[in-house]
């Protein structure tokens, strides 16, 4: 039998997971299915399913966690926990992160939110990602496809994250609380709209509200409020580097003609353009 409980779902039989060790290294549901952690922590629900989607590649990683811990997407991860702050206070802090990368903006809302208890699963196809997401505290990092079923129960979550990641907006309504909050994190249009050319970046697909708006809506998501937000980083070549890099680009990027292309352009001017769009569940 499971020794404590781990707030996630069996992927096989939806059965609740317990930790059948001490040490939180193997996940047991009551029909049998288990998981054994990977030796850096993380657990992997794909086993044997596989999944048609790209994992972010270990490099990609490792260069959204050098871009991101210069500090030059601060201001989002603050914006994001202002919101998060306004819009939850309650005694519990369930947290879901669908696409969490590294946890970057993850982290923040756990560092800044301590109340009675907090407990957060991060969910991403990339291994290279949960990684780094399995060292967050009061965190289970699972390598999962948001496009299934989420390894949570009904009703279980203060709070999901969904930020620059593949949006499935039914099961984000499932498993939030009725008084639960989703953040949504997008691009804007002119988002990196000075190095996408130069740097063979792809371009941020536009944030259409109102399609965003209509999809949540059909699945009983309604849009509470949207703020942007909108600066100028100064990022020299390893910061461009880095920032073309850890992209979708990075799958078909050449290294050598990237470390080219950065010392050609020198230090840069580069816009951030975001959307942070907060749904809250019909009532
Ligand atoms: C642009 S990154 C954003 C990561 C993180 N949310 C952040 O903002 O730092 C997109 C992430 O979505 C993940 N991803 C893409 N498709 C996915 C899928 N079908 N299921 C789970 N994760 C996915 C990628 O592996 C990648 O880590
Ligand atoms: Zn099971």
């Amino acid at each position: 039998m499971p020794t404590s409980k781990a707030s996630v779902i069996c992927p096989v039989c939806d059965r609740p997971l317990g930790y059948q060790d001490e040490a939180k290294r193997t996940l047991l549901c009551d029909s049998g299915h288990r998981f054994d952690a990977a030796k850096q922590g993380y657990f992997n629900f794909l086993t044997g399913k596989g999944t048609n989607f790209l994992e972010d590649t270990s490099p990609m990683v490792q260069a959204r966690d050098a871009f991101q811990s210069r500090g030059h997407y601060a201001p989002l991860a603050m914006k994001l926990s202002e919101l998060v702050q306004k819009y939850h206070a309650g005694t519990t802090l369930d947290v879901l992160d669908a696409g969490a990368g590294t946890g970057y903006y993850l982290k923040e809302i756990l560092d800044l939110m301590t109340p009675a208890s907090q407990d957060a699963l991060a969910l991403d196809i990339s291994r290279f990602a949960m990684r780094r997401a399995a060292k967050l505290p009061n965190t289970v990092a699972v390598v999962w496809d948001v496009w299934r079923k989420l390894p949570t129960s009904d009703a279980s979550r203060d709070i999901v994250l969904n930020c620059f990641a593949p949006h499935n907006p039914s099961e984000f309504h499932r498993v939030l609380r009725p008084t639960g909050v989703c953040v949504v994190v997008t691009g804007e249009p002119d988002h990196l709209k000075e190095v996408i050319e130069p740097l063979g970046m792809l371009s941020v697909a536009e944030g259409k509200l109102a399609a965003l708006k209509e999809k949540f809506a059909a699945e009983g998501l309604i849009h509470s409020e949207t703020e942007y937000l909108s600066y100028q980083m100064e990022l020299g070549a390893e910061d461009l580097y880095n920032l073309a890099f850890m992209g979708p680009a990075g799958h078909h990027l050449s290294p050598e003609t990237l470390r080219a292309k950065v010392q050609f352009l020198g230090r840069q001017l580069v816009t951030a353009s975001f959307g942070v769009h907060v749904f809250i569940p019909k009532r």
